[in-house]
């Protein structure tokens, strides 16, 4: 490794430097598109409040439990993720697991990285003011025209991933710490402060009812394979991620109060997310129902008819790309940690091999959109059979095997030991009977009831 740190104190592993620095940067993690894009149309699609209440029930009983696990097998292996399962079970066939891990973070980079590239385009419309200019095309052939195209999306998905790699490649303390610090504060100052101006359109109180006020008449087996999902992608869990920045984490941090605060920071991130968008909807008499093109096609419609709305797109295009910039290091940083471990490799040298991976394969996620006919397989395009395969099947997966594995191999004494730093810190005996039992029975069961009825859909 070349990064300034490990120059100071040659053949350390690289870690966090502050308990803020890994709590903005797990949160940076998580708070991403599934938040600002994901999160929105899927409260619109599934009806709204009663959604958002399924969801956060998941939240609480199987993300945050998941997210202590993942945690709590990087800490104590010290290790990237396949690393991470041979030093806690050596001999065992559990590395499987981490390989799962690397592959489903490949297919996440490579579609996330074609969006981010998108927010990219849209901030540079929002900075030309496209969406309040008179004259300009319809929002939905400017993104259909804009999504298909050869040479733009590519460019702009070259654009973001070079980002990205130049941030990993300065490292987790110098790189990834640093921009999290700075960009997450900025990042929520602009939510809060598009979802203001949002609450207080007139006519937006109706936005307000359709997040809070739930409709019970609305849910089916589709909204809790929905919430499910999307509680797995929004906090980033099943594919490594808390395995790595955990490994990370110094010893003495305390990773309960750092799980459950990055589950809070990104429910309330998703949250102020809706309060930004949904008002705004209601005030303008659009359908919530949008699907996917809620945040390209409908905001940008919002913001040329809004007052000052020219200026709130920049802003609102901004936050969306620190927001699936602080998430795509992060999975970056699970296929460079892993790579780096493996073979050897130095940082630099590992993230240049991934990014060219990656960039190959996100041109063929951004081409299969319409650019070039039939690049597809099972009846998907490229993009959407990896945004399906990660997030519908292989972080259902992820996470299934990590709750086994630390409620199961490892048990009540690692977990005592981790969560309590070794007797340390006071936690409750009840607690830990309380976190296992959701690990052994009831997360595995939920996993296992919503896969099967994936596959008979
Ligand atoms: N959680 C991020 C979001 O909401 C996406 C993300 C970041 C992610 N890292 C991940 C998803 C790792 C899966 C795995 O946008």
């Amino acid at each position: 490794m070349k990064n300034a740190s490990s120059h100071k104190q040659p053949g350390v592993r690289d870690s966090f430097g502050s308990s803020f620095g890994v709590l903005v940067a797990l949160a940076g993690s998580a708070v991403g598109l599934g938040n600002l894009w994901r999160f929105p149309y899927l409260v619109g699609q599934n009806g709204g409040a009663a959604f958002i209440l399924i969801y956060l029930v998941f939240v609480c009983l199987l993300g945050l439990p998941i997210l202590l696990s993942e945690f709590i097998i990087g800490r104590r292996s010290q290790a990237s993720a396949r690393a991470a399962y041979k030093t806690l079970a050596p001999g065992g066939s559990w590395g499987f697991a981490g390989i799962l891990a690397i592959v489903c973070c490949t297919l996440i980079l490579s579609f996330y990285s074609v969006v981010g590239g998108w927010g990219i385009d849209y901030l540079f419309k929002a900075v030309r003011f496209d969406f309040t200019r008179e004259s300009g095309a319809p929002l939905d052939t400017m993104f259909s025209t804009f999504s298909t195209s050869t040479w733009r999306p590519l460019i702009c998905h070259t654009i973001f991933l070079a980002l990205t790699a130049g941030i990993v490649i300065s490292g987790v303390k110098n790189g990834i710490e640093k921009f999290s610090k700075v960009m997450m504060p900025v990042l929520f100052l602009i939510i809060l402060g598009i979802a203001i101006r949002s609450l207080t359109l007139p006519g937006g109180g109706a936005g307000v009812d359709y997040l809070f006020k739930p409709d019970w008449s609305k849910v089916t087996t589709d909204t809790f394979l929905a919430a499910l999902g999307q509680a797995f992608f929004s906090l980033s869990l099943g594919s490594g991620m808390v395995i790595t920045y955990g490994s990370y984490v110094k010893k003495d941090a305390n990773i309960l109060s750092l799980g459950a605060q990055t589950a809070l920071a990104d429910t309330v991130f998703a949250l102020i997310a809706g309060c930004a968008i949904m008002p705004a909807v209601f005030a303008f008499g659009i359908s919530p129902g949008e699907g996917p093109g809620l945040v390209f096609i409908t905001l940008p419609h919002i913001f040329g008819q809004l007052p000052l709305g020219g200026v709130i797109a920049i802003f609102f295009f901004v936050a969306l790309l620190l927001a699936a910039l602080t998430s795509s290091i992060s999975v970056m940083e699970v296929i460079v940690a892993f790579v780096i471990e493996e073979f050897k490799m130095k940082r630099r040298t590992a993230v240049i091999v991934v990014t060219l991976s990656i960039w190959a394969l996100g041109c063929l996620c951004s081409l299969s959109l319409g650019a070039v006919d039939g690049l597809k397989l099972f009846g998907k395009t490229i993009f959407d059979l990896f945004d399906f395969v990660s997030a519908n099947v292989l972080m259902l997966i992820g996470g299934l095997i990590v709750v086994l594995f630390v409620g199961w191999k490892l048990g009540k004494k690692d977990v005592h030991d981790e969560l309590t730093n070794g007797g340390k810190l006071p936690i409750p005996e009840w607690f830990i009977d309380l976190l296992l039992f959701l690990l052994r029975f009831v997360a595995p069961a939920a996993i296992l009831i919503i896969m099967i009825f994936q596959l008979l859909k």
